[in-house]
């Protein structure tokens, strides 16, 4: 993790960091090896007070502070606002890189060279097209559904369609469903989006970029030819890329946590997909477009800004878990807005969002908790100007994820130290009773 060489098997143990722990239950004093800047949990355990003791064991609602997992795809600094992808900084990535090149950089650990790249793309576009039944289930949903429903049922159903994908040992099955996934995902967004509007859908066009098909699944016309507006495209572009991953996240936990029972990979990001439903994950970027809709003027600003200090809401699209500066991610999608006005006309949300964003930055309130904007604060804007209702905007995050989720179901694969998710519990029911039986 942060840098720290790992301990080498002809490492003297005296020569290794370690930790003294006094339990002054007892007066014992045990010792715990320091790791990569971390103690095993599992150290606690012998450290009770009686030999019938269960030990101790460490409490940390909502893992804060807490690795599940050694991972080689994402870095975070959150203190100084970096964002990495194998090494390779977010804002290079979103500049230069289409997302074709990061999914392939996120599953391999490497950036494609030309000939991987284009045989890569062949093996993605061949996988663009879901199987036809799917446009059923979409068929069988109201039509006033909230896409994320839709999305995340049609990712676990898309399973029963390829049962060799129960296989998860197999890396080549695993390889072939993550292609599966990761071609489908636009088709199946797009086919909620149509769902929504009760249009026919529209075949995946081969030809197109990964962005370009998913804006033709969802703009074009069914039978006719489509070509996406290259500024629109490449924003789209960028956004799947500035999304594609963020190491462990609420919903890339559950992915984790889905994929150790050894599940398959279409159950293991269906999962994924509810987690990120949530307002306070993926679903903040609906959750910022109506606050701003709420808000109204700029002139309303300081009195919706008491309210959140007061605790009576939240500012959406603020704060991060892990950002204690400014989110890379926000920047990024800040100045992309800029270019996709210039195509689709100010959003006119953008007045508030900028008034809003710098009279937070001045408040002692969000300055004192570190809390900056972060991924989710602009992006709706663009996703709105583009002309798409607020429900499609977690599902176009969960588009770019996909990728991250799917990188981080087969590494967990090869990780020689997994074991299926079981947390552990303090519990605070009641002790043994009897059970009140009839007289
Ligand atoms: N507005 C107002 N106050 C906030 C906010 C906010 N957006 N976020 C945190 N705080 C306050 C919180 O009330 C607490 O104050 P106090 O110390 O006085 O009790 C303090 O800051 C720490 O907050 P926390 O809830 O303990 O922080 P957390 O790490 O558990 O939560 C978060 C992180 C992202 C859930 C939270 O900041 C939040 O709810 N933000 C708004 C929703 C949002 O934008 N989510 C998208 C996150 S980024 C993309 C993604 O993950 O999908």
């Amino acid at each position: 993790m942060q840098g720290q060489p790992s301990r080498t098997t002809s490492q003297p143990l005296e020569m290794v960091d370690a930790l003294t722990i006094t339990d002054h239950r007892t007066g014992a004093q045990h010792r715990l090896e320091i790791q990569d800047e971390t103690i095993r949990a599992l150290q606690l355990r012998p450290i009770k007070v009686r030999e019938e003791d269960f030990g101790l064991m460490a409490y940390d609602p909502g893992y804060t502070n807490t690795a599940s997992c050694r991972s080689a795809i994402t870095y975070i600094d959150g203190e100084r606002g970096i964002l990495s992808h194998r090494g390779y900084g977010i804002e290079e990535l979103a500049e230069f890189s289409h997302h074709e090149e990061v999914a392939w950089l996120l599953l391999e650990g490497e950036l494609p060279t030309e000939a991987e790249l284009a045989s890569f793309r062949r093996e993605i576009a061949e996988n663009y097209q879901p199987p036809g039944w799917m446009v059923d289930l979409f068929r069988s949903f109201p039509r006033e559904s909230t896409p994320m429903f839709m999305i995340q049922a049609a990712l676990a159903a898309l399973g029963a369609a390829f049962p060799d994908s129960l296989e998860v040992h197999d890396p080549a099955v695993r390889r072939r469903h993550i292609m599966r996934l990761f071609g489908m995902t636009p088709a199946l967004v797009a086919l909620a989006f149509r769902r929504s509007r009760d249009f026919a859908p529209v075949e995946a066009d081969p030809s197109l970029s990964y962005a370009g098909n998913f804006l033709r699944m969802m703009l074009g016309k069914p039978g006719e030819a489509y070509q996406p507006e290259p500024a629109l495209e490449r924003a789209m572009d960028a956004l799947l890329v500035v999304h594609a991953d963020h190491e462990q996240n609420c919903s890339a936990a559950v992915v984790r946590s889905v994929g150790s029972s050894e599940a398959n990979a279409y159950s293991a990001v269906s999962g994924g997909a509810g987690a990120l439903f949530g307002p306070l994950h993926g679903g903040a970027n609906q959750a910022v477009l109506e606050m701003l809709d709420r808000i109204g003027s700029t002139e309303a600003i300081p009195g919706f800004l008491e309210s959140c200090k007061k605790g009576e809401q939240r500012l959406m699209g603020f704060g991060h878990r892990v950002y204690k500066s400014y989110d890379p991610r926000a920047r990024i999608i800040h100045n992309l807005a800029e270019k996709v006005f210039e195509v689709t006309g100010v959003n006119p949300h953008l007045a508030i969002a900028r008034e809003l964003e710098r009279t937070a930055l001045e408040d002692d309130y969000f300055i004192s908790r570190k809390l900056f904007p972060n991924v989710d604060f602009y992006s709706g804007l663009i996703y709105d100007a583009m002309g798409f209702e607020t429900g499609m905007f977690t599902p176009f995050f969960a588009t770019g994820r996909m990728i991250g989720w799917l990188a981080h179901w087969n590494e967990m694969h090869h990780d020689p130290e997994r074991r299926i998710a079981r947390p552990r519990q303090i519990y605070t029911g009641p002790g043994p009773r009897d059970y009140p039986k009839a007289d």
